[in-house]
């Protein structure tokens, strides 16, 4: 049986803390494996571990130095190319600092900085680092650009000292490396083309919660998955990826840059910031229809209510899909494609038939139409693609990477 990572290349850069020893650990797994790995060391890790150690493990030259003369051509350039995946084993502080600010001025930085492969980082440092809001602020930036983070867990660090800092284990680390590389790989191989280059896509995803009060809010059952695929799929062809998140628990697919918001209106203002740099939008989030007029500023008890239960009085929220489509005009044609989505719980033919309504009252170019017994929080869905002036209705069923990857052939043709 082949090898899970065989033909597969991962670029391990090793920067300067206690836990890089461990890093020999992670090289030698990976080799197991099947993978080339490739380790670039920053001169402050060399002090923790010598080069010999992983040429030794890895049967790769050790690459250290931006400036490397025996190398014909542009070495981050080189590294960031081949890369399937970077691991960044352990990141320092420091490092996660130069990587959130861009900078560029040794062999792992100027990688970093230069790939479009998925890059995920294994923290490890003292927890009162880990802790310091300098630290979280950098973090969060780079989740929100796509970075993978596994780690740092809770145990004993160098100092003696025990708390959340330490880094995940080695094992830990292969198996997160592993699977981010098979999940790509299983992406269908016309995601390979890179036909969304130079294009913006917008998508949302996942549900709105609407505040009734402190502790209480309206919402539904969306997971998010749906758009989170889509958003993977258009990153990994080549378009510039913002993805509006309502509250769901996944992970930010490499590559793409994340917004998270809460409520309709929230939702609604996020997608008009980015209207007029949008090439294409994506609606896929499940927008609550109607939220509580007011939301109470304190939990509402059950002894405020004489006879037992309030009464809600709900408004509507607005219509986002339908105020980009109304929105669109000869002088402001953005975004040159509008796709939104329709949850329906009747049978094949009653969808079909809302979606063949809503594609041309919400002015939009396609309408993704799905059951919500074939698709809410479920990993598969089964769609019926309504385009506008199109009599011919495309079903598509398969993982939810299968459908994104159909419904951008489609965008892809449209903008064409
Ligand atoms: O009308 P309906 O809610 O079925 O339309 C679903 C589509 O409209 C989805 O693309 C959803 O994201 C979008 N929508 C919206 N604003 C709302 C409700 C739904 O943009 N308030």
């Amino acid at each position: 049986m082949e090898a899970p990572l065989a033909g597969k290349t991962v670029v391990l850069a090793v920067t300067g803390g206690i836990a890089a020893y461990k890093a020999v650990e992670v090289a030698r797994l990976l080799k197991k494996l099947g993978a080339r790995v490739l380790p670039v060391l920053t001169k402050n890790a060399t002090k923790f571990v010598g080069p010999v150690t992983f040429s030794g493990i890895t049967g790769e030259a050790v690459r250290e130095d931006l400036w490397d003369a025996g190398v014909s051509g542009e070495l981050h350039v080189l590294l960031a190319a081949e890369a399937d995946l970077i691991a960044v084993v352990p990141a320092t502080a420091d490092s996660m600092a130069r990587m959130a600010s861009g900078r560029c001025d040794d062999l792992v930085t100027a990688t970093l900085l230069c790939t479009q492969s998925p890059v995920l980082v294994a923290p490890a440092m003292h927890p009162q680092m880990w802790r310091h809001p300098a630290t979280e602020h950098n973090t969060n930036l780079l989740r929100d650009r796509g970075t993978l983070f596994v780690g740092p867990v809770d145990g004993p660090v160098a100092s003696g000292e025990s708390g959340l800092g330490r880094m995940a284990e080695p094992s830990e680390i292969v198996s997160a490396i592993q699977r981010h590389i098979q999940a790509r790989q299983a992406l269908p191989a016309s995601a390979d083309q890179r036909d969304l280059l130079g294009k913006h896509v917008v998508v949302t995803a996942g549900p709105t919660h609407e505040p009734i009060d402190p502790v209480r809010f309206l919402g539904n059952l969306s997971s998010g998955k749906m758009g989170f695929a889509i958003a993977e799929a258009a990153a990994r062809r080549g378009a510039t990826v913002t993805l509006i998140a309502g509250p769901v628990h996944l992970a930010t697919p490499a590559g793409v840059r994340r917004r998270d918001i809460v409520t309709a209106r929230e939702l609604h203002d996020a997608v008009f910031a980015e209207r007029d740099t949008t090439d294409v939008l994506i609606m896929a989030a499940a927008v609550a229809d109607f939220r509580p007029r007011e939301a109470a500023t304190q939990k509402i008890k059950k002894s405020d209510q004489d006879d037992g239960a309030p009464v809600l009085e709900l408004v509507r929220n607005p219509d986002i899909l339908t105020s980009v489509g109304a929105s669109r005009t000869a002088d402001q044609p953005r975004p040159t494609m509008l796709v939104g989505f329709a949850l329906e719980t009747g049978d094949d033919a009653s969808v079909i038939a809302y979606a063949r309504d809503k594609v041309r009252r919400k002015k939009c170019d396609l309408i993704v139409a799905n059951r919500a017994d074939q698709s809410l929080g479920k990993d598969d869905n089964r769609v019926f693609l309504v385009a506008d002036r199109r009599d011919e209705v495309p079903i598509v069923s398969g993982p939810k990477s299968l459908v994104s990857s159909r419904i951008l052939d489609i965008v892809v043709a449209a903008l064409s």
